[in-house]
């Protein structure tokens, strides 16, 4: 995979749109659970919406998250910052691991929603407590980053390097 000196407009504008879209089906997915209750006690789901907006915002994640990955394998991304081996690993596996539920929520989503699939509900639902724990790690390490070790890696993220 091809490195940069830094992220590009386009990759940091992806990442932090991306970032808000999917804080935005943590904090307002319940609808879409309630809407899924109904369809499984064979009753006909609310169509409100947040159960509209839930669909939307998934799929444009999907979207979003082909595009992002399309760019990392074509243009590339930064060398990771020099850190203890483990750290390079830990952040390797996050970010790959990060990447992998970018793709696979919404499909699982997707999947039960519209391909009627009960398993994949139960996968999608799983994907929260995942994502929530991925999203804490991931921040308390832009944290460490910018306050201990003082790097300017939240930096990378902001200014482009077209
Ligand atoms: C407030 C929340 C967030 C902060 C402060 C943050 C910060 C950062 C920073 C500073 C980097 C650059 C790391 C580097 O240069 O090596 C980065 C990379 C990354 N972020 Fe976030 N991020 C946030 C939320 C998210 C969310 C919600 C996701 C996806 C679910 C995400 C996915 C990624 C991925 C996959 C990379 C690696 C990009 C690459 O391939 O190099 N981030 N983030
Ligand atoms: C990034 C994409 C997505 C994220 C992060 C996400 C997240 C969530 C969350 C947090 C819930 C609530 C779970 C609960 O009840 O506590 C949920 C439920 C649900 N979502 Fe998504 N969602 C995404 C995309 C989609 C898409 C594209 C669809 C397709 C229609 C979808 C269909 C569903 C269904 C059917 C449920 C109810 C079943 C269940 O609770 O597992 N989601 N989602």
């Amino acid at each position: 995979m091809p490195q940069t000196k830094g992220y590009s407009r386009t990759q940091i504008r992806l990442h932090w749109v991306i970032a808000g879209l999917i804080v935005f089906q943590l904090i307002f997915g319940e609808d879409m659970g309630r809407a899924w209750l109904a369809v499984e006690n064979g009753t006909v789901p609310e169509m409100g919406t947040l159960v509209w907006a839930h669909i939307v915002v998934g799929i444009a994640v999907l979207v979003l998250a082909v595009w992002r990955i399309y760019i990392k394998v074509t243009r590339g991304v930064p060398a990771a910052p020099p850190s203890a081996p483990w750290m390079e690993t830990a952040a390797k596996i996050g970010h790959l691991a990060l990447y992998a539920v970018m793709i696979l929520a919404p499909m699982s989503g997707l999947a039960a929603w519209y391909g009627g699939i009960a398993a994949a509900a139960v996968v999608h639902e799983l994907f929260k407590p995942a994502l929530i724990l991925l999203i804490l790690g991931h921040i308390g390490a832009a944290l460490y980053h910018h306050f201990v070790k003082k790097d300017g890696l939240l930096l990378r993220m902001k200014t482009p390097q077209d």
